[in-house]
């Protein structure tokens, strides 16, 4: 029997949970990056690399809650740190002394930062970083790229996935608010497109006096995973600093692909950057980190310039789950996690060329994204029609689900965590091939 029937019967308790949730939630959700058509699959737990769902299947989790959860779920030193921590009361209006070390940890592992503080989301965090560079620099625009995705912050949001009728020029895109984003954000916010330097000099060059930040994600998930075209980041680099403008860095994804953060293998050093995800050891969570110069906007014995209240700030658990996770993540199990990235890229592509389908497979690290075309892939626009909003992505998950697998419904994307070896994207590879060759 398909692992989806008992989803897919009359009285199915996912069906039941969404028809109530609906009742109570409006689009019955809380969360659109968990909604799924008809109703979404209700987990009941998580183990390693598998979920079992509320009709008692399991299945082999590639998408980890979206990256966050690099050794998989309920992880048991992590368990048991959350449990201690737990028993010990959970919110204080108190720093811990945890607070220090996981601060210490991360400024130790990334050579660009000096200082950090802790939110609760990456959409805080790139909130805060906006902010602190505007306080920094007294210049209210930022600039970001075309289909990047940062968060729910109104100036972060902007152009995330604008459709074709709202693009505007190839070399000036339009800046497309959000529906309850005030216009006059647009106005603060210069939209370019990645990979293509000439079109980023002219908007940096008109813009300059104006901008306080350059946002960039290196390996934009929201961009297809098109990889940065050799030079592309040390240009962005050269020319912000050239103007006084900073480069923030979001490595609230793509902090997963590398012991050191997203950027060590470029070789630049941003002025700003933010953390989410991994950091949290799939706890809520969000930092804003930078040179000391840049994060003293925030020092509230100096001169104090942006305010950073919040509730859960570095909150006990939320600490004591990345403090564990991240010293479990050595540069070995990094590189063995990256390993297996690399040995499912390679089986995909070799998939794809074996079975003469048209794609492409970007992502690093321990992540994939695939694309079913041949066209040239250099930025946002050029994945129009492939993107996320493709129907076979979505049709590709429902049959992986039958087959037992959990992937993005918005594109062939996952990644990997610790407590996998080959088995799994060998599975998935054959699991993806059949999917495939039913859909058509
Ligand atoms: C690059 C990037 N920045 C920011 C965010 C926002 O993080 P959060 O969902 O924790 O608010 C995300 C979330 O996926 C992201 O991928």
């Amino acid at each position: 029997m398909s692992s989806l029937a008992k989803y897919q019967a009359p009285g199915a308790l996912s069906r039941q949970l969404y028809e109530r949730a609906s009742l109570v939630m409006p689009g019955g959700n809380t969360r659109h990056s968990v909604a799924l058509a008809p109703y979404p699959v209700y987990a009941r737990s998580g183990s390693g690399c598998h979920i079992t769902d509320v009709e008692g299947e399991q299945r082999i989790d590639f998408l980890n809650n979206y990256t966050s959860l690099i050794l998989g779920h309920a992880h048991p030193q992590v368990t048991k740190a959350v449990q201690s921590r737990a028993a010990m009361g959970t919110a204080f209006t108190m720093p811990v002394p945890e607070e220090v070390e996981l601060a210490e940890l991360l400024v130790a592992r990334v050579a660009y930062i000096e200082q950090i503080r802790f939110c609760n989301s990456g959409s805080e965090a790139v909130m805060l970083a906006i902010k602190a560079a505007r306080a920094f620099t007294g210049r209210p625009k930022i600039a970001k790229f075309e289909g990047a995705y940062h968060g729910l912050y109104d100036y972060a949001e902007v152009s995330e996935g604008p459709t074709p009728d709202e693009w505007g020029e190839a070399d000036s895109p339009a800046s497309i608010t959000e529906p309850g984003t005030p216009h006059s954000v647009a106005s603060d916010v210069v939209v370019m497109p990645w990979n293509r330097p000439e079109a980023c000099l002219q908007l940096i060059e008109q813009n300059k006096d104006d901008l306080a930040a350059v946002l960039v994600d290196p390996m934009p998930l929201g961009i297809g995973m098109i990889a940065p075209r050799p030079g592309f980041l040390q240009f962005l680099r050269e020319e912000t600093a050239r103007h006084g403008i900073l480069l923030v860095a979001d490595e609230v994804l793509n902090f997963r692909l590398h012991y050191h953060g997203a950027f060590h293998a470029h070789g630049i050093t941003p002025d700003l950057a933010t953390f989410g995800k991994i950091i949290g050891g799939g706890f809520p969570v969000g930092a804003v980190a930078g040179s000391r110069r840049v994060m003293s906007v925030f020092d509230h014995t100096g001169a104090l310039k942006v305010h950073h209240g919040g509730t859960f700030n570095a909150n006990p658990v939320t600490i004591a789950a990345g403090l564990e996770t991240m010293r479990l993540m050595t540069p070995e199990a990094f590189d063995r996690l990256n390993g297996l990235g690399e040995y499912v890229r390679d089986r995909l592509r070799r998939l794809f060329r074996d079975t003469g389908r048209p794609a492409q497979v970007c992502g690093a690290g321990s992540m994939f994204l695939a694309h079913l075309t041949s066209n040239e892939l250099i930025d946002f626009r050029s994945l129009s029609g492939f993107s996320r909003t493709n129907p076979i992505y979505g049709n590709l998950c429902h049959k992986l689900l039958e087959y037992g697998f959990i992937l993005s419904p918005r594109g062939i994307f996952g990644c990997l965590s610790t407590p996998m070896n080959e088995a799994e994207p060998d599975a998935l590879v054959e699991a993806l091939g059949r999917a495939l060759a039913a859909l058509g």
